[in-house]
């Protein structure tokens, strides 16, 4: 017998083929049915709308209904995009050379901050050990119960002689010593967005259309505007009005409890994004938010709601602020090419193998990382320390602090 589709099911339906992609299988639009119902009553019970970092929160997080939170494949070939980790091992075995400096000086374990699906884990321990650097622990901290048990698999899968070592914790732990780390887990957070209105940051909110959604402006919002009228000063003169960005208000008491719990050694935060200056340039009239569904970019968050990954650039003098309120020092800021070739990924690469097919792989897999137009420039890491006196390893090419 057929059964009748959900008038919801036929809009995710038509929302996939106007980005002309496959529809949803039924079980996904099954739990993305859930996760809309859950978000209708909360704009219901605030007066008709949410702000829009609420909506990508429950489209992200909201337990077992939101995108890292439900059961899709999310990462990789068989989900919606791939990160640095996912290219290429190389990544993470350069990134290992950067943690060995900093655990022979400090000692301790490694942290990492969400670890998508496991596959950095793996291979920077597989390198340490290599490098006869272990760390104590692999503690790994992640918001999602799903990439929670996928981490679990690849590590059993590619590396199950370390996974004892490896422990997942719900919370920063006290008096922490070693490297923490964070690939793309910014960008993951949600961010607030703006709109630029008789001289004010107006606050965008989402409210239901019909069986979806749809963007509304909300009354103004006293931290917004404080924040919007700091980065006028800093720029020199308002943003254009109808001007639409982000402002990521959770990044700064996150990295400010990180900090707290660190007590000697590296935070290095990698992902895409720029110094304030260069984020919000009068020319970028409509932010950096996009959304990824099947290895398809594309800017609407409001469309296949808890289907997509939703994602904002990261303002990286933000986070130095922050680390420098936090009694933090700034030791270092520079593009992902640069720090994996100081790093020696070139060395790595070369030593992978001969044979043609390895070595066409390999060419491949360092032209993604590494080129500028690719993720060599757009991608940025910044390392946070206390109580490192050396020089770090991945810095010593190009340092850009003087951009912050
Ligand atoms: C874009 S994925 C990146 C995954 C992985 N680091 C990689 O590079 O493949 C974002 C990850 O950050 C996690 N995440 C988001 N906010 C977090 C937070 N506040 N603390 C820890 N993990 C978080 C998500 O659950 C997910 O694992």
């Amino acid at each position: 017998m057929a059964f009748a589709e959900s008038p919801y099911a036929a809009l995710l339906r038509t929302q996939a083929k106007d980005l002309s992609l496959p529809p949803p299988g039924e079980d996904a639009s099954a739990v993305a049915m859930r996760l809309a119902e859950g978000l209708r009553q909360r704009m219901v019970s605030e007066g008709g709308a949410i702000r829009f970092a609420e909506f990508m929160e429950q489209a992200l997080y909201a337990p077992g209904l939101g995108y890292y939170s439900a059961g899709s494949a999310k990462l990789g070939a068989a989900g919606d995009f791939v990160t640095a980790p996912e290219i290429s091992p190389l990544f993470s075995r350069s990134l290992a050379r950067q943690c060995a400096q900093m655990l022979g000086a400090v000692g301790g374990d490694v942290l990492e901050f969400g670890a998508g699906r496991g596959i950095m884990a793996a291979d920077l321990l597989l390198e340490l050990e290599a490098l006869e650097c272990l760390p104590g622990a692999y503690l790994i901290l992640e918001v999602s119960a799903d990439l929670r048990e996928r981490q679990r698999n690849t590590l059993m899968a590619n590396a199950p002689h370390l996974l004892p070592r490896v422990r997942w914790i719900d919370g920063l732990p006290q008096g922490f010593r070693g490297v923490m780390l964070g690939n793309e887990v910014v960008d993951a957070m949600p961010v607030e967005l703006f709109k630029v209105q008789y001289g004010d940051a107006v606050p965008l909110g989402v409210r239901p259309e019909r069986e979806g959604f749809a963007w509304c402006e909300l009354a103004g919002d006293e931290d917004l505007s404080r924040w919007y009228w700091a980065l006028c000063e800093e720029l020199g003169g308002p943003l254009p009005e109808g001007y639409v960005s982000e402002a990521n208000l959770v990044q700064g008491p996150w990295l400010t409890s990180v900090l707290a719990s660190l007590e000697a050694g590296l935070l290095l935060l990698i992902d895409y994004g720029f110094p304030r200056r260069e984020y919000y340039l009068p020319e970028r009239r409509a932010g950096t938010l996009m959304c990824h569904y099947r290895h398809h970019a594309h800017p609407d968050p409001l469309v296949l709601a808890g289907l997509q990954d939703i994602t904002a650039h990261v303002d990286f003098t933000a986070l130095a602020e922050t680390a420098v309120a936090a009694g933090a020092d700034v030791l270092g800021f520079t593009a992902q090419g640069q720090f994996l070739t100081a790093c020696g990924i070139l060395e790595l690469a070369q030593a992978a193998g001969e044979d043609v097919r390895t070595q066409l792989e390999v060419s491949a897999q360092l032209k993604r990382l590494l080129m500028p137009h690719e993720m060599g420039e757009l991608f940025k890491l910044i390392a946070i320390g206390k109580g490192v006196e050396e020089p770090l390893l991945g810095f010593a090419g190009n340092d850009l602090r003087r951009r912050l």
